[in-house]
């Protein structure tokens, strides 16, 4: 018989658990939802009115239903207790060291969540995998819950990835292009697979509900994520050869794109992708093949992550040999820090990478982000290397006027809309000169800046330069 779903708990509240547990209670009033996490300061946050992640559209739906049917809680031992179906939306990071240091998921977030689980449930539950863990990760979660598990209680594990994409994850959640659902075919498999199609039939329809075998469900996360990220490897790795040839990416990217077999979506060549998921999946996908003996299918999407480490290392080399080959002591504005815009997250953001490069080449830099709090730029600058971050060298403002002024160059690291319509003309004339813009996202105006007088540098694309014969004075008329 299906279990009829009046309750559900979600471990985890962060850039998962929040936004996807918000639309469930916002589409199925039935239920209630209940978000728990160990960090206390994060449910704080989910109860106030700063929620701890940025994203479009998700303080309008957590004002409509928190407290009405959802929860944000620290006891989880209560939510667990209550729910027929719990949620697993741990962070599940790469190990950072031991066996597989540096690929490997690590699990350990997932085993603490499962043996709550299993010392908590004293009925039957439905368990679901919401992180994206490796391929028959399920299998080492029921080994944790059977092991512990009383007498009495059945368990059933799902593997339901989530798909939704940071910046957009509300309208991703409303309008999904699938749900994905795997789990044991067994008919209290199957049952448990009903249960939690009956929560997302709420919203979306049917026939985009597709459910397979757990082990699909899991693998189908990690090769969705790889295949969007080669993508952008693709064509990162063809802006090279647009800037050794004098063919332009995205005039290549529309060509290429045209092609309905292969589609437009992905193919916006930068300074390289970032975010907590792509490097973090590739590896794990790496890690497994090596691990099952796959040595050429392991090589061929470490590729993707290589050539991302190459992207962003030519973007920054190009900066640093722009500027007549030193940085030492100039002036730096960083204009974006978070990974992609309309999100605060910083997780991989190629914004590190650059920073870092110039820091250690010693350049001063003043980094201006529309979303991300200067205590997260501080963290991730000084996490690796605490000598890197001081405070001469580095400068975190509100404003991006602020950013530029006196600064030699300019660098475009995250796509933010404001950036395009910035006043271009007044910022060279707050300028070093010759002043610099290098656009690591391709979203500026390049022949206006040119026309302004700024040298500019883009990705797969080679410009006109002003000529060097004449007098700086002068640039900003030709
Ligand atoms: C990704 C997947 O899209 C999502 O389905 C999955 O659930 C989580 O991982 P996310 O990391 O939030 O989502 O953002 P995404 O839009 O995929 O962008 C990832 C990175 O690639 C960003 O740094 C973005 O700027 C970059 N990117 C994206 C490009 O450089 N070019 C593109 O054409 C698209
Ligand atoms: P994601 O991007 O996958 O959502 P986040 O790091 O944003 O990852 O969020 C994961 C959340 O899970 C964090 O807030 C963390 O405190 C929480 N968490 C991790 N392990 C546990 C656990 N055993 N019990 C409760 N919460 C946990």
């Amino acid at each position: 018989m299906v279990q009829k779903i009046t309750h559900i708990c979600c471990i985890g509240a962060g850039y998962v658990g929040g936004p996807t547990c918000s639309v469930i209670a916002l589409k199925c009033p039935d239920i209630q939802v209940t978000v728990v996490d160990k960090s206390e300061e994060r449910i704080k946050q989910w109860n106030s009115n700063k929620l701890p992640i940025y994203e479009p559209g998700l303080d309008e739906v957590v004002k409509k239903t928190r407290d009405v049917n959802l929860f944000f809680s620290t006891d989880i031992k209560s939510a667990i207790q209550k729910a027929q179906l719990v949620f697993i939306s741990v962070n599940t990071p790469t190990k950072t060291f031991g066996n597989g240091k540096g690929r490997a998921a690590d699990l350990k977030y997932v085993e603490s969540a499962a043996r709550m689980i299993a010392d908590i449930a004293t009925e039957n539950k439905i368990v679901v995998e919401k992180s994206t863990v490796p391929v028959r990760a399920a299998e080492s979660i029921m080994k944790v819950l059977t092991a512990n598990h009383k007498s009495n209680v059945q368990f059933q594990i799902l593997s339901n990835p989530e798909f939704l994409s940071e910046g957009t994850a509300m309208t991703d959640l409303f309008n999904a292009d699938r749900i994905l659902i795997g789990g044991e075919d067994t008919a209290q498999g199957h049952e448990a697979v009903e249960s939690l199609c009956w929560v997302y039939e709420h919203w979306i329809p049917r026939k985009n509900i597709l459910t397979t075998n757990t082990w699909s469900s899991e693998l189908s996360k990690l090769a969705a994520n790889a295949f969007l990220a080669q993508r952008i490897s693709s064509i990162n790795s063809l802006s090279a050869v647009c800037e050794a040839t004098g063919a332009d990416v995205s005039e290549v990217a529309k060509a290429v794109g045209l092609d309905s077999r292969i589609g437009s979506k992905f193919l916006q060549a930068s300074v390289g992708f970032g975010g907590s998921c792509f490097q973090k999946d590739i590896l794990n996908l790496v890690y497994i093949c090596e691990c099952l003996n796959l040595p050429e299918v392991a090589n061929y999407w470490q590729q993707v992550i290589d050539l991302n480490e190459y992207q962003k290392t030519r973007f920054s080399e190009k900066i640093i040999s722009s500027l007549f080959n030193t940085v030492s002591d100039k002036h730096i504005a960083i204009l974006g820090f978070a990974f992609k815009k309309n999100t605060g997250d910083t997780r991989e953001s190629p914004a590190i990478h650059v920073c870092r490069t110039l820091l250690y080449e010693g350049a001063k830099l003043k980094i201006y982000d529309p979303k991300v709090e200067s205590s997260q730029i501080i963290q991730e600058l000084s996490e690796q290397d605490p000598e890197l971050f001081n405070q001469s060298s580095v400068c975190i403002v509100n404003d991006p006027y602020e950013a530029v002024l006196h600064t030699h160059a300019i660098v475009v690291c995250t796509e933010w809309d404001e950036f395009v319509t910035l006043d271009y003309q007044r910022i060279y004339e707050d300028m070093m000169k010759p002043a610099y813009i290098f656009d690591g996202r391709k979203i500026l105006n390049h022949e206006q800046l040119l026309d302004f007088g700024f040298n500019v540098h883009t990705v797969g694309k080679k410009l006109r330069r002003p000529p060097t014969c004449r007098l700086w004075g002068s640039w900003n008329k030709m």
